[in-house]
């Protein structure tokens, strides 16, 4: 594997323009000889259930092109057991979106309280103090699709721990704080990841980017003017402030319509249009009729894929991957993309897309082929 390093590199003595030529090819050799379907890492066992590392690589940018060809995209799985303790509650300013897949939960958002149920998508805004767990009987299967490494790079990748869970564990390398018999965080412990002082992780807010948040949340209702620009902005973030107080921070898959398109039957959960606290993710879910296909198609957003249910294979410019249940297809920027059903059943397929193309300027989809249970209005005239 090609280094991806640059800064452990001496390139002083080289002019900019080579060693961005010589990096880009570095990494587009890199990101070529990585898979395009993965399988699941395993879940490890927690004293609330199973949680499994990111599929993807971790969503900090060093971690990128390790597991797939994704640059924005990882995602992880969380299985809540019945009856699991209850878990801690934390912060971040990325608005996560969490997909149950079966069982049913519920969601604290700052003091707001909601439930889901299997297939519903909950959206959390961002700067949220959030907490989930699942119903005492049946638990819950939750997968994630992560954007958060854009996060990363505009300096946004904060996470703050608020609460710890009902019965907290300490991983190796870690240790409880405490101030006198208060438990207050945890120490990591010199020599995890080269360390060479314990670093102490304290719970709760940390004041500056607390008073940035709070301003924000305790914002809205602008009843002054916005006659220039200047003032937009400012209104800008009451109106955000609003939104997210006023948005419903669950997507109901019950409540979402099927519909028929070219690339074949998608159901919506958040796209850049829809009422949601996520600006972040397109996220569907598209089911593909056994032995069909979908439409094929190309955007220059990348498409990480989760297999519901089914089998099949997928053709990437050219190129055949297989893939079965429970794997994730990850398909590149700019890869022309088709999905075929092979076997007895039909396939479930749950899409996610960064939407920061879209804002970007790089939103639209290259249709060239139509799904075949597609039957086009009819053109008057
Ligand atoms: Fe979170
Ligand atoms: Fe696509």
């Amino acid at each position: 594997m090609q280094t991806l390093e640059p800064w452990k590199q001496d390139h002083s003595g080289y002019p900019d323009e080579l060693k961005r030529l010589v990096h880009q090819h570095l990494e587009d050799e890199t990101a070529r000889s990585l898979p395009h379907v993965i399988p699941q890492l395993p879940k490890q066992p927690t004293v609330q259930g199973m949680d499994s590392p990111h599929q993807a690589g971790d969503h900090i940018s060093y971690d990128m092109l390790t597991r797939a060809p994704h640059y924005l995209l990882t995602s992880h799985f969380t299985s809540i057991r019945p009856g699991a303790p209850v878990r801690g509650s934390h912060r971040h300013i990325s608005a996560p979106t969490l997909f149950c897949l079966e069982g049913r939960g519920w969601e604290r958002n700052d003091d707001a309280y909601y439930e889901f149920d299997s297939l519903d998508l909950l959206v959390v805004p961002p700067y949220t103090i959030h907490q989930h767990g699942g119903f005492e009987d049946v638990g819950a299967e939750i997968y994630v699709p992560e954007t958060g490494r854009i996060h990363h790079i505009m300096g946004l990748v904060w996470r703050e721990q608020h609460k710890l869970s009902e019965k907290p564990t300490f991983p190796d390398g870690t240790e409880p704080l405490y101030e006198g018999e208060h438990l207050v965080g945890y120490l990591i412990k010199r020599g995890v990841l080269g360390i060479t002082e314990d670093i102490e992780v304290r719970l709760g807010a940390e004041p500056h980017r607390e008073a940035a948040f709070k301003g924000r949340r305790g914002s809205g209702s602008w009843t002054g003017g916005a006659d220039n620009t200047y003032d937009r902005y400012v209104k800008l973030m009451h109106d955000e402030a609003d939104f997210c107080r006023e948005v419903d921070h669950v997507v109901h898959g019950a409540e979402q319509p099927w519909e028929m398109t070219a690339h074949g039957k998608l159901k919506w959960y958040v796209h850049p249009r829809t009422a949601s606290a996520s600006k972040q993710k397109w996220i569907y879910l598209h089911e593909i009729p056994a032995g069909s296909r979908s439409g094929r198609h190309r955007h220059v957003a990348e498409e990480l894929i989760l297999v519901v249910r089914g089998k099949g294979y997928d053709v990437h410019d050219g190129e055949r991957w297989e893939w079965t249940e429970g794997e994730l297809i990850c398909i590149p920027t700019m890869t022309e993309h088709q999905h075929f059903v092979t076997g007895d059943t039909d396939a479930l397929l749950l899409s996610a897309m960064p939407s920061h193309y879209t804002f970007l300027g790089f939103g639209g989809i290259e249709h060239f082929e139509d799904a075949p249970e597609y039957e086009p209005e009819p053109v008057d005239g």
